[in-house]
């Protein structure tokens, strides 16, 4: 589902370059369940940026269904973000002013699906996290770990081939922390690819497979034993 060969991300900032990526080469199948991990600056968030198309690699190729990313204008990488990825992120991202159901219906609306079926699907990902009744409640009425699923729900709103999440326990306590990992857990074993950042190795002992990078390059890439099917 993803490939990427020798992949770059230098980061120009004028005195000096960055390299935040250097030479990644990275498979994923559908229905992973992966954990990203490694020291701060390590280009954890700058991998996933580009996975999820948020931004686009100096060298290297990146393709996506087959399709080659590296190359496509701004306005087709959008597309691809809002047709095949779920975000998720450490600070939630949620519209403070708007409602729980209107969070969630966002990305339906830039769909442009019609009022009763955003009304179905809305409700349907509500009831998936666990949190219909509070629809009609504003974020900061919410916990951090409502706010997450909330986030969650938003992130599965148009059905996307990957969901991506960076860091989304770090803002949390353990105990809220595992709620989330278990409906990450549960999503993969509906079928879905997740993909999450962590540094709390009780997270990514949960996954399958565990990416390490260091220095912009990946460390280790391998089956989690421990925890295989
Ligand atoms: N927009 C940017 N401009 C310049 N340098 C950047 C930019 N974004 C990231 N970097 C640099 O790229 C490197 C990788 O950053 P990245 O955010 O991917 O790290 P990370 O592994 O996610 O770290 P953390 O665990 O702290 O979130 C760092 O040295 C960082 O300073
Ligand atoms: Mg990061």
């Amino acid at each position: 589902m993803i490939r990427m060969k020798s992949i770059w991300r230098v980061y120009d900032t004028g005195k000096v370059k960055v390299e935040a990526l250097r030479n990644i080469d990275l498979f994923i199948q559908p229905n992973e369940f992966i954990s990203i991990m490694g020291p701060s600056g390590s280009g954890k968030s700058t991998l996933m940026n580009i996975i999820g198309c948020l931004d686009v690699p100096t060298g290297g190729n990146y393709a996506l269904e087959g399709k080659e990313v590296s190359k496509l204008h701004p306005n087709q990488l959008a597309e691809i973000r809002n047709r095949k990825m779920g975000f998720v992120f450490q600070n939630f991202n949620l519209l403070n002013y708007a409602s729980v159901y209107e969070n969630v219906e966002l990305p339906l609306i830039f769909a442009g699906l019609s009022f009763r079926k955003r009304r179905k699907r809305v409700e349907e990902m509500l009831d998936r996290v666990g949190l219909v009744e509070r629809r009609n409640h504003l974020p900061s009425e919410l916990s951090g770990g409502e706010m997450q699923r909330i986030a969650i729900a938003r992130a599965l709103v148009n059905n996307p081939s990957i969901i991506l999440a960076d860091e989304p326990t770090g803002n949390l306590d353990s105990v809220t922390g595992k709620e989330i990992i278990n409906i990450f857990e549960e999503l993969w074993s509906q079928g879905n690819t997740v993909v999450m950042i962590t540094h709390d190795p009780e997270i990514s002992s949960r996954t399958k497979r565990i990416i390490k990078l260091k220095d912009g390059m990946i460390e280790n890439d391998e089956k989690n034993h421990h925890n295989h099917q």
